[in-house]
């Protein structure tokens, strides 16, 4: 199975393809949590990324197509995977065709999460993560147990720099500008399936059911 999972920040992508994942064993490509990963570990692309990432910006698309073509060739890609946060631009979208086409593989799907954006300013203003092993809390739906300690693994529960909500706001922007025309793109490709990211958390593993 190959999936994007495509929506606005705080659509829910990365709570989706944990639910799928308890599941299915595919993995998780979330290209947010590889930059943040690299800035945490102060490498040559997370002092590229982190600027931009900061304001809310996108990366630059080249740095992020190399960045894909290296992890897309990874063992655990061969069962399947989620793509978490790409492509987000049309030049990212063709070059990932190319990918693909250059492994004889296919998408199955494309979910577009629907949001409306102040839904969006509402969750992410009161989202907060585990710093440790990426677990995803909310201060109102999904508090954990004990504040700023998490659940799962102990870790320290935050908020992510750039959950604040001007830097939101400019993510939300770009999000209208430069990744909404995927939804068009992936239409007329005829794999698009939108669903409402208010739904459930579960709503895209049952998609994937349905679709056996
Ligand atoms: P990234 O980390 O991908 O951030 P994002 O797209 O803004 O998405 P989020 O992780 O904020 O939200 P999500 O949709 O995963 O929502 P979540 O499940 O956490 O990217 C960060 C930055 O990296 C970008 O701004 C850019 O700079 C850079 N970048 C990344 N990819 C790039 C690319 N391809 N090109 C260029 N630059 C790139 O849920 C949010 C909250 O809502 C949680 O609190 C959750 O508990 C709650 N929630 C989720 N689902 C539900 C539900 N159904 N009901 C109620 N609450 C829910």
């Amino acid at each position: 199975m190959r999936l994007i999972l495509l929506g606005a920040p705080g659509a829910g992508k990365g709570t989706q393809a944990d639910v799928v994942k308890s599941k299915y064993n595919i993995a998780h490509i979330s290209t947010g949590d590889i930059l943040r990963a690299n800035v945490k570990q102060g490498t040559e692309l997370g002092k590229l990324a982190q600027g931009y990432m900061t304001s809310g910006k996108l990366v630059p698309d080249d740095v992020i197509i190399n960045m894909m073509k290296a992890r897309l060739v990874e063992p655990d890609c061969k069962e399947g995977f989620m793509l978490d946060g790409f492509p987000r631009t049309i030049t990212q979208a063709e070059a990932l065709d190319k990918m693909l086409a250059e492994l004889g593989i296919a998408l199955d799907a494309v979910v577009s999460l629907e949001i409306d954006d102040e839904v969006v300013v509402s969750r992410l203003t009161s989202r907060r993560v585990c710093k440790q092993c990426g677990e995803i809390y909310n201060t109102i739906g999904k508090p954990s147990r004990v504040d700023g300690v998490c659940d799962k693994c102990g870790g320290e529960v935050i908020q992510r720099a750039d959950d604040n909500e001007g830097t939101i706001r400019n993510r939300l922007s770009v999000f209208h500008e430069q990744t909404a025309p995927l939804i068009e793109y992936y239409k007329k490709a005829g794999i698009l399936v939108s669903v409402d990211a208010t739904a459930g958390k579960d709503s895209v593993l049952k998609i994937i059911e349905r679709q056996g």
